[in-house]
């Protein structure tokens, strides 16, 4: 199977706040930009492996910034790095404030897909070629993420988690 780089899985959505979107503040809910980014993720990870995707787990979010009714909201994601049959997609989410032009990173995600075949079961993806330094980075660091998240499954024992190990004990 042909590896493919990371820029080619590049996915990019645009949104904008409206009411029905937001809480009791006039801020965007937190589960629907969830639910964006699962859109978002999922079409890289399917752009990467030509294949039918599922979201496998949700490995990291984090809400920094309120993102306000109104406000234009652009989701970045990319596959950093794929193993046998799961990918890691990187998220980032950039918000622009209308009245101003104002542009900001407000949040980053990190979602697990895994590719499937017409009965569900996984099937082997491509594997990743970095670029940028920042997608090396984040190639690197994505072995101790599958693992952490495996852990936290129950899916790995944390004896078995080598990278992760040789985090602590540097
Ligand atoms: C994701 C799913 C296909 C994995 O099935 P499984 O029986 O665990 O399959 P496998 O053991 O072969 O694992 C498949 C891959 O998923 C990865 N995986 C499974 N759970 C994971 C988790 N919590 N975090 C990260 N990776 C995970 C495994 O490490 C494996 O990766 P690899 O092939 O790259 O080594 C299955 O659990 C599923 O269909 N889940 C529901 C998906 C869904 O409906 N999502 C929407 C939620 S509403």
């Amino acid at each position: 199977m042909k590896a493919k780089t990371a820029s080619a899985s590049k996915t990019i959505s645009t949104k904008i706040v409206l009411p029905n979107d937001t809480n009791v503040l006039g801020n965007l809910m937190g589960g629907q930009l969830l639910n964006w980014m699962d859109v978002t993720g999922g079409i890289a990870a399917h752009r990467h492996c030509g294949r039918v995707v599922v979201t496998a787990s949700v490995n990291n979010v984090s809400f920094n910034h309120p993102i306000a009714l109104g406000d234009i909201v652009t989701i970045e994601a990319k596959v950093s790095r794929a193993f046998t049959s799961s990918m890691e997609v990187f998220m980032d989410v950039l918000v622009e404030r209308r009245s101003t032009g104002e542009k900001r990173k407000c949040n980053e995600a990190i979602y697990t897909f895994v590719a499937v075949d017409q009965n569900g079961s996984s099937i082997e993806v491509p594997e990743i070629i970095p670029e940028t330094e920042l997608e090396k980075l984040r190639f690197e660091s994505a072995l101790r993420r599958r693992q952490l998240s495996l852990i936290l499954a129950g899916k790995m024992k944390p004896n078995e988690a080598n990278e992760l190990k040789a985090l602590f004990d540097s």
